[in-house]
């Protein structure tokens, strides 16, 4: 019999390509996702679609808060959590409630439901957010955690209840902060989609600040095989930065895309974005030698591939 994973999230953007590299590896996956409307849920079936037709994965269809987890967890070795409320600047306001709900009460809830399980290992999809405004960089994981947003604050409360169910019960996990995330069917809110969908359209591409922030951008497969590292790792460390070394401003993000598509683009430049942090770049030692971690996809292959994969969708055959 193959090996079980169970990956939450899974219609997401990373969550999807998780899913994908999975069953590659022989695992049987269930997924799960309650397709939440922060985007399109269309947008999430088209990520899973291909999917469907393999017997191996199972799509459920349910909300970590309201679904029975035990018998989904029967059988399963690794369990990568990744569904969550994301995006920094919507935590805001009443809107936390979506981040208490689908990123604190949810992990606690998964985290109840595998204590005491033996073979089980949790791999914990954080973010880059749990460091907030900082001058210490790169950031290193043992560095002072004081994040800007309440989408951070929750993601690093998620940490902190992994850690406190491994000191309690013992249980086995791995937390991986993620840098910037990109690469096809990344999130609609995120800036490369905002950027490339606009340059496609002629529309204007909005900027929070001036556009000097830099961001250390990690292209989905090499987030996807950090996941497949830390599930087979046996050392003592439980926390990792995972970033791609890619760190640029969006100016120059800005400037690769005018390159690769050729458009002139209309850039208007607006306040900048509260709980947005200036600058984040990943000191990836600890991934590097702990769990062989090696991005291997440079910004500028991987901005090509999200730029074809939207050229695609959006039914474009200019530019280049
Ligand atoms: N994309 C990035 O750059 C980035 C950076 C740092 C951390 N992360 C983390 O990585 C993970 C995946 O992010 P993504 O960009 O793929 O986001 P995404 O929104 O595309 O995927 C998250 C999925 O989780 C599902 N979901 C949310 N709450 C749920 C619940 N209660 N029950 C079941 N399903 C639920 C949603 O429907 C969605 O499909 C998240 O935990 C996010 O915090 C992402």
């Amino acid at each position: 019999m193959s090996k079980k994973a169970v990956v939450t999230g899974a219609a997401g953007f990373i969550g999807s390509h998780l899913c994908e590299r999975l069953l590659r590896e022989g695992y049987r996956v269930t997924g799960i996702d309650c397709f939440t409307d922060y985007y399109d849920p269309a947008r999430k079936r088209e990520h899973i679609r291909f999917l469907l037709g393999d017997q191996r994965f199972n799509l459920v269809e349910e909300n970590i808060n309201t679904c029975d987890l035990r018998g989904l967890l029967d059988g399963a070795e690794s369990v990568f959590h990744l569904a969550a409320q994301a995006g920094v600047r919507r935590s805001w306001g009443s809107e936390f409630t979506h981040y208490l709900d689908s990123n604190i009460l949810a992990t606690q809830r998964l985290l109840e439901a595998m204590r005491g399980r033996e073979g089980i290992r949790l791999i914990y999809s954080s973010s880059s957010s749990v460091y907030g405004e900082t001058r210490e960089l790169p950031m290193r994981e043992d560095h002072r955690l004081r994040p800007l947003s309440p989408y951070g604050a929750t993601k690093l409360s998620g940490e902190h209840l992994c850690e406190l169910y491994h000191a309690n019960f013992g249980l086995s996990y791995a937390a991986l902060r993620y840098f910037t995330v990109y690469g096809p069917r990344q999130r609609p809110d995120m800036a490369f989609s905002r950027f490339i969908t606009a340059a496609f359209r002629g529309d204007t591409i909005e900027i929070y600040g001036d556009g000097k922030q830099t961001r250390d951008f990690t292209f989905v497969s090499d987030a996807v095989e950090a996941n497949c590292l830390a599930a087979r790792y046996a050392g003592s460390e439980r926390i990792f930065n995972i970033g791609g070394g890619s760190r640029v401003s969006v100016l120059k993000v800005l400037d690769i895309l005018r390159g690769q598509t050729g458009r002139e683009l209309r850039i208007e430049f607006t306040e900048r974005a509260r709980g947005d942090v200036l600058d984040t770049w990943a000191d990836t030692s600890r991934a590097r030698t702990e769990l062989g971690f090696s991005p291997s996809i440079s910004l500028e292959e991987g901005m090509g591939r999200e730029i074809d994969w939207y050229r695609e969708r959006l039914g474009d055959s200019s530019g280049r």
